[in-house]
């Protein structure tokens, strides 16, 4: 039997239980919609934490304009690997660097970098300026595409929370452009460049509030408990919690 054949046979020791034996326990099925109940199967398989929702627009019906919270490593998120695209919190240069940016380029592999250094220069050294976004594919990422944007360092920014309002602004326009429906962001700027993470939540929170009408769900993919904890503060201040 050729090994590819061998697969699809089990043997005594792993044959699967008798259903009829073990029939599977019926649970109610949660209040929420197919989209809703996608995002969150695939998040809790991914093994990310948390999972708060909370509609982005009170005027919008069940389950469009979504806004999530999860905690963990944003290289594992996905949808359906279809229509969305996890935000990559990168620099001017765009060839890779530490914190998120490093994360996602080992977790995409070495493709990312030179689909990256294939984004034109607008200015020697620099293919995204600050506040501006750039799209490319994903490569081995379970997503379709990496939005890179470039945040604020918050002390040297003339006008941080401008350079901040447009990341968020311009990857949602990106992501609308190019058909993403689902859309994770980790904190930008609140790692190496030092923007005060309950500012740039508020920020975060009230773009993503502007594209409720174009993007199905906007999620943040916090790495701390504390982070998480702020971002979770900030939605429930400015937004209408839906039950899981
Ligand atoms: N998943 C989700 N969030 C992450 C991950 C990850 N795998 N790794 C780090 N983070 C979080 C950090 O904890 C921080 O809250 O992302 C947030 C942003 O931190 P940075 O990655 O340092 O990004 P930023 O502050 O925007 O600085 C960008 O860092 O590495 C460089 O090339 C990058 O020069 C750019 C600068």
């Amino acid at each position: 039997m050729s090994r590819a054949a061998t697969r699809f046979f089990l043997t005594p020791s792993t044959r699967l239980p008798n259903p009829l034996l073990f029939p599977k326990r019926r649970r109610p099925p949660p209040p929420c919609t197919g989209a809703t109940r996608a995002s969150f199967a695939a998040m809790a398989a991914s093994g990310l934490g948390g999972g708060e929702a909370f509609r982005l627009s009170a005027s919008a019906g069940a389950g469009a304009g979504a806004l999530k919270l999860f905690k963990g490593d944003i290289t594992v998120w996905s949808v359906d690997g279809a229509t969305d695209a996890i935000v990559n919190a990168a620099n001017e240069r765009m060839l890779g660097g530490g914190g998120v940016d490093g994360a996602i380029h080992r977790a995409a592999g070495p493709e990312l970098v030179q689909a990256c250094r294939i984004v034109p220069e607008v200015k020697p050294g620099v293919r995204c300026p600050t506040g501006e976004a750039r799209i490319t594919p994903a490569f081995k990422l379970p997503v379709s595409r990496v939005i890179h944007t470039v945040g604020p360092i918050y002390d040297m920014d003339r006008q941080p929370d401008v350079s901040l309002n447009n990341a968020y602004t311009n990857s949602l326009k990106l992501a609308k452009e190019n058909g993403i429906q689902y859309i994770a962001f980790p904190a930008i700027s609140c790692g190496v460049f030092r923007y005060p993470p309950e500012e740039a939540s508020k920020i975060a929170v009230s773009t993503a509030q502007q594209f409720s009408k174009d993007i199905k769900e906007v999620h943040f993919v916090l790495f701390s408990d504390e982070l998480y904890n702020i971002w979770r503060e900030t939605a429930k201040e400015m937004l209408p919690q839906v039950e899981k």
